[in-house]
């Protein structure tokens, strides 16, 4: 039997429009400061300043919409001798960040930590005290003023248990330090957002509890508070449960809720399986911040693990951002990709167009696997290739397959094999071998040449 031509014509349209509306199956994604700008989010980094050329500033401004000063607006960086003042980082990162049309998380006023000496071994009256703290929010948020658009005010005021933490601040002039910082911030940019920021009340806790009852209580009183800024210096494995569940609670309270400081980190060696569930990790931590309105974005503490504060903090701990050591970008990338809506499949360009990646496949009593991935962008390619590192901790390297290597001491120098050097356009090569460790096995800085 014929079909009817009605029957033919739907059909017709019913194909049109999957031709129209079928997502091809490896849709690009842009680069993650679009895809959070389409979901009204920010997607913002730490920066070093000095750091902000070459590849680090080529990534910085592609994949994000926010900076934050990750130690250049601290009181010891901008004041280290009384009356002394160095805003040449600060500046760099407020000029870069508009230059490429950039956010500014400003970071941080009253904190316990990194404050001048000067500062830390005076002796000061509670008088003299409120008058050094409000003078010198006066006068770092003056200098910025209408160009930040938010401050982490004041830092870190909680202990675990919920109870304030014996700072140069509160044991000097009790906690009414916050409204204080509060309302000289306000005076100083009227403009800028005023955040209370902290660390582990990320879930619903006794912390996270005297923070949502201190910001309460200052709104009620008419303090100026604008948002609370959780930052998420998260473990591998220990994702809290109520994160979204707490977002909601401060957005409830007519509050802007911000993740300030994200990172996940883990134990060393960074493993296949470390790396996939740290993916799951930071698309979740993104998700919960979309669900909620008013939720304004996600901050990675560093995005590239040569840039993170962890190694230093957590010894035996690292590989807590979403780029390696060599700005190849890890599955975490891809988790921050899906958790703005993305596809998370494509691999965001590398710099100068190929880059090789070192990860450690499996490891045992004294033995390891490690691999080798040598990466091109569409547009670039390679005729052969030679990778090379440095091994941190008396790493041997046994048996290669796909490469042919030479070690000198610390020092590993790989060729491709006759059958591998060419990596096309978009395209990668990968090689492996049997090394031996003792004590750590830290994973190298790998090198492209
Ligand atoms: C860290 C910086 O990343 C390090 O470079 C520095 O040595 C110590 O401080 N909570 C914060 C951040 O609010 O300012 C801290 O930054 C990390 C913990």
């Amino acid at each position: 039997m014929r079909p009817s031509l009605s029957a033919v014509l739907t059909g017709m349209v019913a194909l049109a429009a999957l031709l129209v509306t079928a997502p091809t199956a490896h849709a690009a994604d842009p680069p993650l400061r679009d895809l959070a700008a389409a979901k009204n989010k920010a997607i913002g980094t730490a920066v070093t300043g000095s750091k902000l050329t070459g590849t680090y500033g080529e990534i910085t401004a592609r994949e994000f919409n926010w900076l934050t000063p990750g130690n250049a607006m601290k009181w010891g960086s901008v004041e280290p001798t009384r009356g002394t003042f160095d805003w040449t980082e600060a500046d760099r990162i407020v000029d870069f960040a508009e230059a490429h049309g950039q956010d500014v998380r400003g970071h941080t006023l009253v904190w316990h930590s990194q404050n001048p000496n000067w500062l830390t071994n005076g002796t000061w009256t509670p008088a003299q005290l409120s008058q050094l703290m409000t003078d010198h929010i006066a006068l770092e948020v003056g200098r910025y003023k209408g160009r930040l658009a938010a401050w982490d005010v004041v830092n870190e005021p909680f202990d675990e248990d919920g109870t304030y933490r014996e700072t140069l601040w509160y044991d000097g002039l009790g906690a009414d330090y916050i409204a204080q910082a509060l309302t000289a911030a306000r005076a100083a940019d009227p403009a800028a957002k005023l955040y209370i920021n902290d660390y582990n009340v990320e879930g619903v806790n006794a912390k996270s509890t005297a923070l949502y009852n201190l910001v309460r209580d200052l709104k009620a009183r008419g303090v100026p508070i604008d948002g609370v800024g959780l930052q998420a210096h998260l473990i591998l494995g220990q994702l809290p449960s109520t994160l979204q569940q707490n977002i909601q609670r401060f957005a409830d309270l007519g509050l802007d809720v911000a993740i300030t400081e994200l990172d996940i980190r883990m134990q060393l060696p960074a493993t296949a399986a470390k790396l996939a569930q740290q993916r799951t990790e930071y698309d979740a931590v993104v998700k919960a911040c979309v669900a909620v309105t008013r939720c304004t974005g996600v901050t990675v503490w560093g995005f590239t693990d040569s840039d993170s504060w962890i190694p230093d903090t957590f010894p035996g701990e690292g590989a807590a951002t979403p780029y390696d050591e060599n700005y190849v970008p890890k599955p975490a990338y891809y988790g921050i990709a899906t958790g703005l809506g993305g596809t998370g499949t494509t691999p965001p360009p590398t710099p100068n167009g190929c880059a090789a990646s070192y990860s450690v496949a499996n490891q045992w009593n004294s033995g390891f696997t490690g691999n080798v991935t040598i990466r091109c962008d569409a547009g670039s390619s390679l005729s052969s290739w030679r990778v090379t590192w440095t091994f941190g901790a008396g790493q041997q390297v046994g048996q290669v397959w796909n490469a042919s290597c030479a070690q000198t001491g610390a020092a590993v120098s790989c060729s491709n094999a006759s059958w591998n050097g060419s990596v096309p356009s978009g395209g990668s090569a990968t090689f492996g071998f049997n090394g031996t460790w003792s004590g750590s096995n830290p994973v190298p800085t790998v090198t492209l040449g």
